[in-house]
């Protein structure tokens, strides 16, 4: 169940929304049901739940992966690296696992080579084990590689989901052997009632959702599912047990219609 480096888990959980003593509450819960992977951002407001629910499970530091994103107000060579510091003084952690941008800088307004070399001085200097990036298309992964070359980056995380398997990007990610890590990818629960993976659950004895996220994986990506239901969070953690035929994969292909969900004006242009 593992990827990056053989280090991040393929499974992890989104913590978006998982905000004070409730938002710990579920993510203790994951952690005590086996997830060891947990995904939060500067922006989230999870930093602190995030930390505090992982010292309260008493996981060895080195087994938990943990990530968090710049967020794009930090992006300048003055703001980026103290809000680096604050990340990890908000967690409570001396580094995090991955840090990405959590997207580029509209317009450029901040220089791309000039977030990007602080991305990369923040983990020479420790603050991250592993760089990634979120919400790069194709060109910007091809600038990244100019600029820090190749394996560089272990990440982009990107909204994919049944309805919005971006094959553009995908294709191009495999080809140059960069994992994605597909963000929301129940499409915010909604595969719960779609029918061909209600019927595939059936078919398998799991969820909907759990046939959805081992598809995501078996097309070679990350998976970061958010819930706050131990139920669910559970029967998330079952997709790993799941193998999909050939058939059963053209079947959830089938299901793509480039809907996206996650499109803020600051968005770049897209491949898919
Ligand atoms: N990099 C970025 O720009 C970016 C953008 C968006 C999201 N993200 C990350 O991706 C994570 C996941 O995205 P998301 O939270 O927006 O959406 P999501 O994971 O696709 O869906 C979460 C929703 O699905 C429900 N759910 C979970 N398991 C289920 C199951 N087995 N059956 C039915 N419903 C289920 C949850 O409700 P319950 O709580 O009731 O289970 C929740 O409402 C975020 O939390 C965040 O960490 C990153």
């Amino acid at each position: 169940m593992t990827c990056i480096a053989a280090t991040m888990p393929t499974i992890g959980l989104g913590t978006y929304g998982r905000t004070g003593d409730a938002g710990m509450a579920s993510i203790l819960a994951a952690l005590e049901l086996g997830y060891r992977h947990i995904d939060t951002a500067q922006s989230y407001d999870t930093e602190r739940p995030v930390g505090e629910a992982f010292r309260r499970s008493g996981i060895p530091r080195e087994q938990v992966f943990i990530t968090t994103k710049v967020a794009d107000t930090k992006l300048d060579r003055v703001g980026f690296m103290p809000s680096v510091e604050e990340s990890l003084e908000t967690l409570g952690l001396d580094h995090v696992d991955l840090l990405l941008i959590h997207w580029p800088s509209q317009n450029n307004a901040v220089p791309f080579e000039d977030y990007m070399t602080e991305l990369k001085r923040a983990q020479d200097i420790g603050h991250s084990r592993f760089i990634g990036v979120s919400n790069f298309p194709i060109a910007m992964l091809e600038q990244t590689r100019a600029l820090l070359g190749d394996g560089a980056v272990v990440t982009n995380q990107v909204e994919i989901h049944p309805y919005l398997q971006a094959p553009r990007l995908s294709n191009y990610a495999r080809s140059i052997g960069l994992p994605l890590t597909a963000y929301q990818p129940l499409a915010q629960g909604d595969v719960r009632s779609d029918p061909v993976l209600v019927a595939l659950g059936e078919r398998h004895g799991v969820t909907p959702a759990a046939v959805a996220l081992a598809f995501l994986m078996a097309e070679g990506h990350a998976v970061i599912p958010a819930s706050s239901n131990p139920v669910n969070l559970r029967e998330n953690m079952r997709s790993l047990e799941v193998r999909l035929s050939d058939d059963e994969m053209g079947q959830i292909r089938a299901l793509n219609r480039s809907e996206r969900r996650i499109n803020p004006t600051k968005s770049p242009r897209w491949d898919d």
